[in-house]
Parts: structure tokens; sequence; C-alpha cells
């Protein structure tokens, strides 16, 4: 885990005095005229549920009072990024209703990979929609939104020009790599091997981006699945696996090896793209506090999911989230949602609740858990290297 911040602050408070703004803006906080995001379920905001079937309820119902695209009771991580910036939340590139891209457009898909899968959503597998997929979508999108913009035909929903350079580009991916090796009963050694492989691939749709014109990224690093019930449901075979909180052992071993990948890779590509300013944020040790602190912290039965049904973790991968049976012809909704969500932690036993994802996002919010160390508000600004 990550030590106490007294360092850290310290560290902050020197870098600070050293900040100097990158070519592309000025100093003082960023304003974002867009947000362009590419993901799993962990930032979808509707794009699995355009393609393949909404969400079913009670996803959605305590904020927005009814299914909202989004696997959780209400708001994920990106719409308090979005909200922090006055920018509306970011419609599915995929949703063809009621979408308005004029301030960004999210690619994320629930159950996207960074890696192309062999078994897709159809045989319980990834979604299709992996991460060379969003961004080929991204590339499309911004060539032809150049286009409607010069005709003046949908402009008004349409990012200007000068967004695409001047935007944020947040990723969060990487979770459904790592269980995808799991569903394939790989060893650990075996899905750490192809690691590797998927953060070159990572790499690349960065540098991607980079060439279409983006310039400011903000990358989330990955949870530590070993404390999701549906990975311990699943996965677990043998319970001395199990650390002291109860989270499994060896699958955060693999999200923290991964995880120190991708910060090498982000190390790595600061070098090779000069003009562009690159966050790494270390979600995992957010998310971890949250689960082992819960209680210090107002939160409850942070392992048990609130939204399921059955078994130790109230977790059931056939009968998930919004899971019905039908009894005598009548469809009875049985896997519905706890009382009170605002004070759990996990939502459906894999994506944490609305309570849970905007204590994640004021920790991350002020960079305490960045690299490099500075606020979201100002992630358009680089440090010295
Ligand atoms: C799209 O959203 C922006 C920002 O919320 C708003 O100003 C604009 O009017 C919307 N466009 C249309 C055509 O509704
Ligand atoms: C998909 O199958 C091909 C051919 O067997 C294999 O080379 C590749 O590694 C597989 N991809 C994944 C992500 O497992
Ligand atoms: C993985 O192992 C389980 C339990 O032994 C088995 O039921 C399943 O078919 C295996 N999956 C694959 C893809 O081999
Ligand atoms: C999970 O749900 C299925 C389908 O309803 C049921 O048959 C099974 O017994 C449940 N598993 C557990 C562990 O409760
Ligand atoms: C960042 O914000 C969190 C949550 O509000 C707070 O606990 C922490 O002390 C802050 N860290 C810094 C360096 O300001």
């Amino acid at each position: 885990m990550e030590p106490p911040s007294f360092q850290r602050v310290i560290i902050f408070l020197i870098l600070s005095m050293t900040l100097l703004p990158s070519p592309s803006s000025s100093s003082g906080p960023c304003s974002f005229p867009a947000i362009f995001n590419f993901g799993d379920s962990n930032s979808d905001t509707g794009g699995l549920s355009a393609a393949f079937g909404q969400a079913p309820s009670p996803n959605g119902e305590f904020y927005f009072h009814t299914p909202a695209g989004r696997y959780c009771d209400g708001r994920l991580i990106i719409d308090f990024i979005a909200e922090s910036f006055g920018l509306p939340y970011l419609s599915a590139y995929l949703d063809s209703v009621g979408s308005n891209f004029s301030h960004g457009v999210n690619f994320a898909t629930a159950g996207s990979t960074i890696r192309q899968q062999n078994t897709t959503i159809f045989q319980g597998g990834a979604s299709p929609i992996s991460l060379d997929v969003q961004l080929v979508q991204f590339s499309d999108f911004h060539r032809r939104s150049q286009i409607f913009n010069k005709q003046g035909i949908f402009d008004k929903l349409l990012p200007k020009e000068d967004y695409f350079s001047k935007a944020l580009y947040t990723f969060d991916i990487g979770q459904n790599d790592l269980t995808s090796g799991y569903k394939l009963n790989l060893t650990m050694e075996q899905v750490k091997a192809y690691v590797p492989d998927v953060l070159r691939q990572f790499s690349g749709a960065v540098k991607r981006v980079y060439d279409i014109g983006g310039r400011i990224f903000w990358i989330h690093n990955t949870a530590p699945t070993g404390c999701l019930p549906y990975v311990l449901d699943r996965f677990l075979n043998n319970a001395a696996q199990l650390d002291r909180y109860g989270c499994g052992s060896p699958f955060n071993d693999v999200a923290q090896y991964f995880n120190k990948a991708l910060k090498d890779a982000v190390i790595e590509l600061r070098k090779q793209l000069p003009l562009a300013t690159i966050t790494y944020v270390d979600v995992y040790s957010v998310k971890y506090r949250l689960i082992t602190q819960a209680r210090k912290l107002g939160f409850k039965l942070p392992l048990r999911a609130c939204c399921g049904h059955g078994g130790k973790y109230n977790f059931n991968n056939s009968l998930r989230c919004g899971g019905k049976i039908t009894v005598n012809g009548k469809e009875i909704l049985i896997a519905n949602s706890c009382r009170n969500p605002s004070v759990r932690v996990n939502w459906d036993g894999i994506h944490f609740t609305e309570a849970g994802n905007k204590w994640i996002f004021e920790q991350i919010a002020n960079g305490s858990f960045s690299n490099q160390p500075i606020p979201l508000r100002m992630a358009c600004q680089r440090m010295e290297q």
C-alpha cells in the first residue's frame, strides 16, 4: 500500500513551486471544453446499454430514478469528473437517442477490454467494443464531426474543432483483461505473462489519440479485483488466499503487477509524446482503503453486494442485480437493491455504489494519488520532468 502522505505533501509542495505550464495552456486551473472517455463498465454511461439492452432496474434508481446506462445506483467517477468542470454528463457514442456530444463523448462500454477477446458477450465474455474499437470510433467521430461542423449541420451537438486539443482524455480500462484470464482458468503466472502485451496495446491507443490531437490525459489504474464479490464468488478456490480483510490476495497481486506495468508505460509515454501531459491515478489504493477501512469511513459491509441475491457475498453470477425469476407465469425481481445504498461500498458485486464513487472521486481529485501529484483541475499543467 501507499505510505501515508506526509512525504507526498512535502513533495507536492516542492513540485508545486516548480510547476511549469505546458505549451498548450496558460497557468491556473484548466477549463476543459470537453472530455473524451475510454473504458469499461467503471465509466460506461450508456454504451453497452445502447448496443445490447439497458442495464436493468434498479440500476440508476437512486439518482436518475430510472436505468441510466450505468451499472450503479447513481453516478460514476466520470460523472463527478464532468460535474467538477461544470460539463454535462457524457453521452455514450453508441447512444442514438438524446445524445449531445458538444462537450465530449464516452466510448466506454461495460465489459470492454484493452485486447480483443476471443470470447465475447455472446458467450458470457467481454464486450466486443475493445479499446482498439473505441479508438476507431473516436477517430471516425473526430473526422466526421469536422465535416458536419463545416457544413453547419448538427454542429450544435458536436464539439468545436479546437476542443480536441484542449479536451481531457480519460482512461479507465484493464480490469476485464485480467478477469478474462481467470475465466479461461489461467494461472496467475499465465495472466501476468500477457500483461506486457495488454500494456503495449494500451500505449498504442494513447499514441493514436495523441496523433489525432489529444494532449491531456488522465489515466486510472485498475481496481483491487480480489476485493470484489464477483471475483471472490467465482474464482477464489482456497480460503487461505484471503488477506485479513477478506480480499483475495492473488487477484490483488496481479492487479498491482498490472498497475506497476501501467505506471511504467505512462512514464515511457511521457518520453515518446513530448507535447502530452499525462497523469497516472492510483485508484487502486483509494478503492482498497475504502473497502478495508469502510466502517471507519462511515460505510458498511464492503464485501457484500448491495444489489444481488444469495450467497456469502450476496452475488450470484446467474442472478445478478436486477435479476428476475418467473413464478406461476409472473416475473418477480429477486436480485433487488439493499435498503440504503448510500452507506454501502459495493453496488452489484462488480461495481461501486454512487456513494463509493463519490468518496473515491473526492480522494483522487486533489492529486494526492496522482503521478504527477497535481489536482484534477490542474491536469492541463505539466511539471518539469
Ligand atoms: C448540448 O449541450 C450543451 C451543454 O449542456 C447545451 O448548451 C446545448 O444547448 C445542447 N445542444 C442541444 C442542441 O440541445
Ligand atoms: C485468441 O485466440 C488466438 C488464437 O488461438 C490467440 O493467439 C490469442 O492470444 C487469443 N486472444 C486472447 C485475448 O486470449
Ligand atoms: C474452468 O474450470 C471450471 C471448473 O473446473 C470448468 O467448469 C470450466 O469449463 C473451465 N473453463 C474453461 C474455459 O476451461
Ligand atoms: C444462483 O442462481 C441460480 C439461478 O437462479 C440458482 O439455480 C443457484 O442455485 C444460485 N446459486 C447459489 C449459490 O445460490
Ligand atoms: C485530498 O482530499 C482528501 C479528501 O478530501 C483529504 O482527505 C486529503 O487530506 C487531501 N490531500 C491533500 C494533499 O490535500
